[in-house]
Parts: structure tokens; sequence; C-alpha cells
């Protein structure tokens, strides 16, 4: 039913806190866009490093430190796998997708964007995705631009081409709207930047959760996910970018291990990654993000997305008979996200009673303000699915959401 090769039943028994009550009730997670709940294999993998195996990195001669820095540069190596980098030295190590887009912010768009000079964003972007570039062009006396969205959530991709200007330095996108669900077509975007020399970073942070990444067939040259979404432990994220563009960026923060040598004169700054890596890293998250990427390799990257969109495919339709609801973001490729409105009911109304019956849903902007104004909404409720989700997940939901109607009759 969802997918050959998959047991939904075995995978959602790999994640230990769904097998729990709360109010009464057993829980129904449909947040995971906001962040994806743990497999037991990340919960091991963190318990072993730190019972067996945890020093400092690149720093000690013994053998502790011998072992957590192959364990580090291991899951470098995962990471690369999984994205299918060319080479390992274009994985850069962060806290997250906000962190990865700030360094690259604060680097490449620093030396790169002068007065008069131009970003391009979308109009469906993260705060992420929207302030740090609102600080370069601030700083540097530069005009955000911003690709519109079409009122299915789709971008308006005729309007690209002219926004593409001699004065863009970048284009800063998406892959899949958090708000919406909806996927960006990168690979056009990136053919269409590149024919004018302007680089792509691609926000990330929705779309590794859901199916499988290659940044060398997308052609970016910087791509930024966070552990947490990936079903790995918070305070990790990753940063990739094209060796020769990280080659070419000054550093991001100064301090220990992203250097040579320092006189009090003068430092020769480290070679990539680890010149973006300043001060002792997240070296337990590393590790908890290669077992997470490996968990999913192991259940099978294509499976979870069929599961995906055979799921998606079910709630939209469940959806459909809830009076006066009404979906938020239908493009006709989307991902597991169902943002909508409940007519006269405000959604924070919505989600205090659903969370009464044990459902746990976002409620709010989704950090994307400007978005949820382009639709004319303050707010929407937001369900999310993963790959432990069940058809009963989403039956629970129709079922909370018919209560919030009778409430508000
Ligand atoms: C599309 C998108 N970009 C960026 C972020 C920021 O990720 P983090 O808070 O993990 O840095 C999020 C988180 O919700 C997101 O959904």
């Amino acid at each position: 039913m969802t997918g050959p090769g998959f047991d939904l039943e075995r995978v959602r028994g790999d994640f230990p806190l769904l097998r729990q009550e709360v109010r009464g009730r057993p829980l129904v997670y449909l947040d995971s866009a906001a962040t994806g709940q743990k497999p037991q294999a990340v919960l091991d993998a963190l318990t072993r490093y730190y019972t067996h195996d945890n020093a400092n990195v690149h720093r000690g001669v013994h053998i502790l430190s011998e072992r957590s820095t192959q364990a580090y540069e291991d899951a470098r190596e995962t990471v690369r796998r999984f994205l299918n980098a060319k080479d390992a030295r274009e994985i850069v190590f962060v806290r997250g997708t906000t962190e990865a887009i700030n360094l690259v912010a604060a680097t490449y768009g620093r030396k790169q964007v002068g007065p008069g000079d131009e970003v391009l964003i979308s109009a469906m972007e993260h705060h992420s995705n929207i302030v740090p570039w609102q600080m370069v062009c601030d700083a540097a006396g530069a005009k955000l631009r911003v690709i519109p969205v079409d009122d299915r959530g789709e971008l308006k991709m005729d309007a690209v081409d002219a926004l593409l200007t001699e004065r863009t330095r970048l284009l800063a996108i998406t892959h899949v709207s958090n708000a919406l669900g909806s996927i960006n077509p990168i690979k056009e975007l990136v053919a269409k930047a590149h024919a004018k020399n302007i680089p792509v970073l691609v926000d990330g942070a929705q779309s590794v959760t859901h199916f499988q990444v290659d940044v060398q067939e997308l052609d970016c040259d910087f791509f930024a996910f966070s552990g947490h979404k990936l079903f790995g432990p918070t305070g990790i994220g990753v940063l990739y970018g094209k060796l020769a563009m990280l080659e070419a960026m000054p550093p991001y923060q100064g301090g220990g291990d992203m250097i040579l040598s320092v006189t009090m004169e003068k430092t020769v700054y480290n070679r990539v990654p680890h010149r973006f890596e300043a001060g002792t890293p997240d070296m337990a998250g590393a590790v908890g993000l290669a077992a997470a990427i490996r968990y999913l390799e192991g259940v099978g990257l294509s499976a979870i997305a069929q599961h995906d969109q055979w799921l998606l495919a079910y709630a939209t339709q469940a959806l459909s008979a809830v009076p006066g609801l009404k979906l938020v973001g239908t493009a006709p490729k989307k991902t597991g996200v169902l943002s909508f409105t409940l007519e006269d009911v405000h959604p924070h109304d919505v989600g205090t009673i659903l969370d009464q019956e044990g459902i746990c849903i976002r409620t709010g902007h989704h950090c994307a303000q400007p978005l949820m104004q382009r639709f004319g909404v303050a707010a929407t409720v937001r369900a999310s699915l993963a790959l432990y989700n069940t058809p009963q997940d989403v039956d629970a939901l129709v079922k909370g959401l018919l209560k919030v109607r009778e409430v508000f009759a």
C-alpha cells in the first residue's frame, strides 16, 4: 500500500517517542516539518559515542581523540555520499540550515555583494533565507528581489528570467516550501542562473527529509540542511558548497581548528572545510546525523518518497471531508505538508483543541510571514507528514477537526 519494501509498522516501531500516550490518548505527531523524531539507531549512536569514543577532534594524539576524529570525518563522508557531493571537503558541519545560510551570507555575501547589486530570493522563503540576505543587502547598499508565487503556491517561472540581471550576485531559493510543501524546479532555476554566471544557494531543510537529493545533478553551488529535521540530533547541520566556491570564500568565525598557524601579526587559515569550522565542533551531533542517514538509507530513500506521496494523497482527500477547510498550497508537485485554514476558527484555537486530542500540529506563520501576506492570511494550521506517519494519524486529524467544527458550530 505504501510502496515496495516499506514496512510502515516496523518503521514506526523504530521511533520510541511515538509509543506514548499524551492527554490520555495515543500520540499523533504531525509536526515533522518543525522537527523530526529520532529512530533508536540515532539514540544508540549518541550513547555509543559518549560511552566509548568522546574526545576532542583534530587535536589529541591519544586513542580517544583518534577515534573521535575518525567518527567525525566518517560522518562527513556519509553526508557526502548522501548528497552525492564530489568531495568530502565540500561538506561543512554547521549548527543547522540557519547557520549554513548565515555562513554563506557572511562570507560569500559580504565579499561579492556591493552597492547596487541584487540578491534574488522567492516569496516562499523561510525567514532563515530572507533575513540574512536583507542584512547583506542593507550593509552593502544592495537590493533584495523576489520571485513571485501564484495562487497554488508555485513559483512564477515566467518572471525568473527578468529577475536574473547582470546585477544579481546570488539566487537563494528553497527546494521545498515549509509552509506550502511546494517543490521548486531547482535544476531549471540553476540552469537559468548559471546561464548568466549567477551562483545558486538551495535551502534544503524540507527536501532531504522527503526525497533523495543529488547536488551534482542539481548543479547548485550551495545546499543547506538541518540534522534535526532529518531525524538526527539538534545542533548539527550541513552546508554543501562546490569546492571552488568554498575555497574562494574568506573564513566565517575565527578561533581554534580554522587555522594553520597563528602569530600576533598574522593568521594563516586552514584548508576547506576546516576553515569554516571554528572551535570544537558538534562531534556527537555529526555521529548522530550519520546514523540518521544510514537509517534512512536502510529503510530506502525511494520507498520513503513513495510513502510520502501516497500519504499526502490520502490526507488531501481525507481533509476535503472537513467543512470549511481550505488548503493553502495546492501545487501539483509537493511534499507531505498540509497547510490550511478552517472557516471562522482561528488556527490557534484549532491547535489547542487538537492538542487536547493528543494531536501535535503547528499553527502560526511558520517563519514565512511574507508568504502568509501573499495568501492574505495571518496564520495557517500545518500538518506535516514523515516516514513514520500512518493513515490512522490522518484519520485522527480529520476526527479532531470535525470536533473543532462542533465546538465552534
Ligand atoms: C525551509 C526552511 N528553511 C530553514 C529552516 C531553518 O532551519 P533551522 O531552524 O533548523 O536552522 C527551516 C526550519 O523550519 C525551514 O523549514
